[in-house]
């Protein structure tokens, strides 16, 4: 049995997986989890992604996860009739960091042919994917028709996903889609949506395995995500409790799926794809101290700025300055004064004074 069976049929012996993933070898080779994915015409280096994070996953830190080694980084979700509109909020949230040699972009909404005008424009921005969101459980998306409204609704999806693949196919840019496990505990329908949306033209699913009932919470069934992977012919990304750098090895070796894109597990945390890449390729990796986050955080921090004005970055980066102090020694009390900060100065010498 080759071993690139074994990763693509993993639910036969998921023993010797476990095995592999322990540090095991295998005629001396250790398993190398971290491997190239094809997504319609387009290959990416390697199948460890930033999710679409609302609000964190904007271009400064796609910037910094990209020098960390993610070989794919996605946009916040972008809004379809705000391009419509050309809404000068939406628009900057296409902005691209120079390190960004490739992209995704997510769009939301719930009309194909403004959907499909939406991946028209978005053409002159190079994408490498463009992405459907059909899993944000946010009301007021969600009474629009778009996000996960469009998991009650499989037919409009197709018709979605075939508007787009229209309007960008001629440009070699595939679609893709990234769904839930249904609207409720009732309807986990998430293998007929998929299979929809593959019929209509998707190169590619991601599937958060909660429902949109779960909204965040409970745990994420990464038996879905194995079910799905058996289904489908186009790659099936995971997400759901990608927390650890031991995570996507464990979430491929579980599930086979053909890629694990983390959300909340990066946050504050761009050397997550170092540790979770030496991870998936069997190889040990040091943690970062406190100096080199810290230093990660400035130059967050820095780029934020440079995108958004001082202002607006420094009021965004208070989540951010948690987010990378959380579980630190001492940090809590800069988190108290990081949440009052409004000046790069500020910041600089909260961080200044957490790395000692
Ligand atoms: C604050 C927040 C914002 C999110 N924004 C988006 C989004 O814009 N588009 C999307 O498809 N998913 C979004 N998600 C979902 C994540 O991409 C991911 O699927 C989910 O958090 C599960 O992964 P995790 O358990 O590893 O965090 C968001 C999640 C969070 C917590």
């Amino acid at each position: 049995m080759r071993i690139d069976r074994l990763i693509r049929f993993p639910h036969y012996p998921l023993s010797f997986l476990s095995l592999c993933l322990c540090g095991f070898s295998f005629r001396g080779a250790i398993m190398n989890l971290h491997h190239p994915v094809t997504v319609g015409g387009v290959e990416l280096p390697g199948n460890l992604f930033l999710a679409p994070v609302a609000g964190y996953s904007d271009a400064a830190f796609r910037s910094l996860c990209y020098g960390e080694g993610a070989d794919l980084c996605y946009t916040e979700m972008v809004s379809s009739e705000g391009l419509a509109r050309n809404h000068p909020k939406t628009r900057a949230l296409l902005a691209r960091a120079e390190n960004e040699t490739r992209y995704a972009i997510q769009l939301f909404g719930s009309k194909p042919e403004v959907l499909a005008q939406a991946c028209r424009e978005l053409l002159a921005y190079r994408p490498a994917i463009v992405d459907l969101n059909c899993g944000c459980p946010v009301p007021k998306i969600v009474r629009s028709g778009a996000g996960s409204a469009l998991m009650r609704d499989p037919g409009l999806l197709a018709r979605i996903v075939a508007a787009m693949a229209e309007a960008l196919g001629p440009a070699g840019v595939p679609v893709t889609v990234k769904i839930r496990s249904g609207w409720d505990e009732g309807s986990l329908n998430y293998l007929e949506v998929a299979s929809r949306a593959v019929e209509a033209g998707a190169a590619a699913v991601t599937l958060h395995a909660r429902t949109r009932a779960q909204g965040y919470s409970g745990s994420a069934d990464w038996g879905q995500v194995a079910a799905l992977a058996r289904e489908l012919r186009v790659p099936v990304f995971g997400s759901g409790d990608v927390s650890g750098a031991e995570a996507p090895a464990r979430m491929i070796g579980q599930t086979g799926c053909a890629g694990v894109m983390v959300a909340r597990g990066a946050m504050g945390d761009p050397f997550f794809f170092r540790a979770a890449i030496a991870a998936l390729e069997g190889r040990p990796a040091a943690p970062p101290t406190v100096a080199a986050r810290a230093e990660a955080a400035r130059r967050h921090l820095g780029l934020a700025v440079a995108f958004l004005g001082e202002r607006t970055a420094c009021v965004e980066f208070r989540k951010h300055f948690c987010s990378y102090t959380k579980g630190t020694a001492g940090g809590a009390a800069l988190r108290s004064e990081a949440v009052r900060a409004s000046t790069q100065a500020e910041f600089e010498a909260l961080l200044g004074r957490w790395a000692g």
